[in-house]
C-alpha cells in the first residue's frame, strides 16, 4: 500500500518551495522506503529550486539525510527494516567500466529507485540527487542506504551524505593529503570547512583557510585551520606563498567553484603540487591559463566528485571516528529546523549566516 507523507517540493523555477502531500509507493525489487530522521539543507537544493541543475520540475528536495529503513523490496539483502542508515547518491552498480576497473568511487551508472514518488494528483516528482529527503519518508534504491553506528545523532550523520563527505573526501581521497603536508582551502562554507577537517584528520602540518567573509574564517579556525587569509583584503596567492616558505601549498582545495578562485588555487600551490576542484562551476564559466604554466608547474589538477567517496567504506569509518571524539562533525550543524522552514533556511544560507541548517523530524 502506497503511503502519504509530507514533503518539500520546488514547484517551478525560482518559485518558493512548499510542503505538499507526497505519495510514496511500497518498495519494489531492489528498493527501500526510509523513514527520514534528519536532512540537511545544501547549496545544491537551492540550485535545483533555481533551475540550475535541470528543468525536471517539480523536485522533491533534500538529499543530506539519515533515517531508519522501514521496508525493503524483493531481493534486498544488504539492509533490513530497523537499520539506521545514511542515504548516498553513489549506489555503485558493480558493472560499469569504472566499477569493473576497481574504481567504484567513479561509478558511472549509480542506482536510484525505479518507481516514482508522486503528488496526490499523480504528478511525478524528481527527487533531488535521486534521494528527495525533505520528506517524512522517501523511496530509494537499497544501495543508496549505508548502515552506520546508530549511536550517532541523525542530524550529524545525514551531513555525511553530501557536502561534508565531499569536503573531507576532497582532502583525504582526491587530494591525498598526508602527514606534514601544507594545505590551503579556498572558500570556507560547509564543503571547505569539511576539507579543513579532513586535512586536519590526515595530519597536515599547516592548513590555510581563505575566504572573503571574516565570520567564515573564524569558524574555519575551529575546524582545524592554522592560518586564515581574507582574500578581499590580501592577495591570497602571495599570502599562501609567504606562509609556506615562499613556495606555495602542497595541496590547494578550491571549494567555491569559480574561475578566479580556481586561478588562485592554481598559482598558490608549490611546484608539482595538487589542485583539487570540489566547488561546482556553472556551465557558462570559462578558465584561461597560460599553457606553459600548466606544463611548467607540473603536479596534478584534479576534480573531486562527492569527495571520490565510497559510501560503504567511508561513511561507517567517519562516523566511528566522530563517535571516538576524533572528528567533530557536530560543529557543522548550525541550527535544526522544521520541514516548513526550508525556504527561510535558503535565505540564511545565501546570506552566509549558516554552515548547515538541518531539518529534523
Ligand atoms: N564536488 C561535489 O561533489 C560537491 C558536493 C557538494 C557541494 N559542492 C559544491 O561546493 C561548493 C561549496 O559548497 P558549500 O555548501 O560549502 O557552499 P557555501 O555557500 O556554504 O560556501 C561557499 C563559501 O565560499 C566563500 N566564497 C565565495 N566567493 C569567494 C571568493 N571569491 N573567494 C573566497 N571565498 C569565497 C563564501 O564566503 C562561503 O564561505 C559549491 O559550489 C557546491 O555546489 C560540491
Ligand atoms: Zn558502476
Ligand atoms: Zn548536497
Amino acid at each position: 500500500m502506497a503511503q502519504e507523507v509530507r514533503g518539500v517540493i520546488a514547484p517551478g523555477r525560482n518559485e518558493p518551495v512548499r510542503v505538499e502531500t507526497i505519495v510514496v509507493p511500497d518498495p519494489g525489487p531492489g528498493e527501500a522506503v526510509v523513514q527520514i530522521q534528519a536532512c540537511g539543507v545544501c547549496h545544491t537544493d537551492l540550485h535545483y529550486k533555481q533551475g540550475g541543475i535541470n528543468d525536471d520540475f517539480p523536485f522533491l528536495l533534500g538529499h543530506e539525510a539519515a533515517g531508519i529503513v522501514e521496508s525493503v523490496g524483493e531481493g534486498v539483502t544488504d539492509v533490513a527494516p530497523g537499520d539506521f542508515v545514511i542515504l548516498n547518491w553513489r549506489a555503485v552498480c558493480g558493472n560499469c567500466r569504472a566499477c569493473l576497473r576497481g574504481r567504484p568511487w567513479y561509478c558511472f551508472n549509480t542506482h536510484n529507485a525505479k518507481q516514482k514518488m508522486t503528488l496526490t494528483d499523480g504528478t511525478e516528482l524528481s527527487p533531488a540527487l535521486g534521494i528527495g529527503a525533505f520528506a517524512e519518508k522517501t523511496l530509494v534504491a537499497a544501495g543508496q542506504c549505508t548502515k552506520v553506528d546508530p549511536a550517532v545523532s541523525p542530524a550529524v550523520a545525514g551531513l555525511l551524505g553530501c557536502g561534508v563527505m565531499a569536503g573531507i573526501g576532497a582532502a583525504i581521497n582526491t587530494g591525498n593529503v598526508g602527514r606534514g603536508d601544507t594545505v590551503a582551502v579556498i572558500g570556507c562554507g560547509g564543503v571547505g570547512d569539511a576539507a579543513i577537517a579532513g586535512a586536519n584528520l590526515a595530519g597536515a602540518a599547516k592548513i590555510i583557510a581563505v575566504d572573503i567573509d571574516d565570520r567564515k574564517l573564524t569558524t574555519a579556525r575551529t575546524m582545524g585551520a592554522t592560518h586564515t587569509v581574507n582574500s578581499k583584503e590580501t592577495d591570497p596567492v602571495a599570502a599562501i606563498q609567504e606562509l609556506t616558505g615562499g613556495f606555495g601549498a602542497d595541496v590547494v582545495i578550491e571549494a567555491v567553484g569559480r574561475p578566479e578562485t580556481y586561478k588562485q588555487a592554481f598559482y598558490a600551490r608549490d611546484l608539482a603540487g595538487t589542485v583539487v576542484l570540489v566547488g561546482v562551476p556553472t556551465p557558462d564559466m570559462k578558465l584561461e591559463l597560460p599553457l606553459i604554466d600548466v606544463f611548467g608547474r607540473g603536479g596534478s589538477l584534479k576534480s573531486s566528485w562527492y569527495g571520490d567517496c565510497l559510501p560503504s567504506r567511508d561513511f561507517p569509518m567517519l562516523i566511528d571516528l566522530h563517535l571516538q571524539g576524533r572528528l567533530d562533525l557536530a560543529k557543522f550543524v548550525t541550527e535544526t529546523i522544521q520541514l516548513d522552514e526550508v525556504e527561510q533556511a535558503f535565505e540564511r544560507m545565501h546570506g552566509g549566516d549558516v554552515l548547515r541548517s538541518v531539518v529534523v523530524f
